[in-house]
């Protein structure tokens, strides 16, 4: 690793760029959201351009994918235009031995969750940092909320033994409001998530919430970017 580089960034690049070598000329790719994302996104973008890849078509996760997909010269396309999606990149928060995860850092995770699910391989691309044997330890969960519901929901989330929180923008007065107009709240469980499938299921049941940011049983692959004796390497999980 060169002097000077962050090695949080340099993980995050490595596995983008791992990643975005799994794509094959002729799919149609979820984009995912995040700034590991960001990096398979801008590699996508490159190979495209050198010819290493061709006839590729994107379905963006965010706001942010669409943007990145434009500037880096991805055709795109949205899920009334295909039939199926065979493959989808995405980062996540938290990643649990059973390649469980927490999404959502970025507000995107609906939009996330709708893409990657679709996908006939989903991948994940993260740093070392996000690995945790249980979810919900280092990491809130996000639970987009429709916004005239937001007090409600609160009050359930904590009858139901969550800690919820509104997120708040930064460089920007007042909450976060998501891509698709909604609210985000930040739940804390205390000692972690016991049973994110159920967990999962049981939030989207309260009347009012759109999505929340556990992914159960949906990840194929997940690669994980470390820095091993001053070196970026990448292994899957
Ligand atoms: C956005 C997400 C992101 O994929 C997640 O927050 C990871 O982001 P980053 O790669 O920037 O750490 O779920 O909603």
């Amino acid at each position: 690793m060169a002097e000077g580089q962050d090695p949080s960034t340099v993980m995050k690049q490595q596995v983008g760029k791992a990643a975005a070598d799994l794509v094959k000329s002729g799919s149609i790719v979820g984009l995912g959201t995040g700034s590991t994302a960001a990096f398979m996104i801008q590699f996508l973008g490159e190979k495209l351009k050198s010819g290493e890849l061709t006839d590729i078509k994107g379905i963006p996760t965010s706001f942010q994918g669409s943007v990145l997909a434009k500037q880096y010269g991805i055709p795109l396309t949205t899920l009334d235009e295909v039939d199926h999606i065979d493959i989808a990149i995405d980062g996540a928060d938290e990643v649990d031995p059973h390649k469980n995860l927490i999404k959502g850092g970025g507000a995107a995770h609906t939009q996330e969750k709708i893409v990657d699910c679709l996908a006939e391989q989903f991948i994940v691309v993260v740093d070392g940092s996000k690995i945790v044997d249980k979810l919900g330890t280092t990491f809130l969960l996000p639970v987009e909320v429709v916004p005239m519901a937001i007090t409600p929901v609160m009050r359930k989330i904590q009858q139901l033994g969550g800690m919820p929180t509104l997120r708040m923008g930064v460089k920007k007065a007042g909450p976060v409001v998501t891509d698709n107009g909604n609210l985000i709240v930040d739940v804390k469980y205390e000692g972690g998530i016991d049973d994110p499938a159920g967990l999962e299921q049981t939030l989207n049941n309260i009347p009012g919430v759109v999505e929340n940011g556990l992914f159960v049983g949906v990840t194929d692959k997940v690669l994980i970017g470390e820095i091993k004796d001053g070196m970026p390497i990448v292994r899957e999980m």
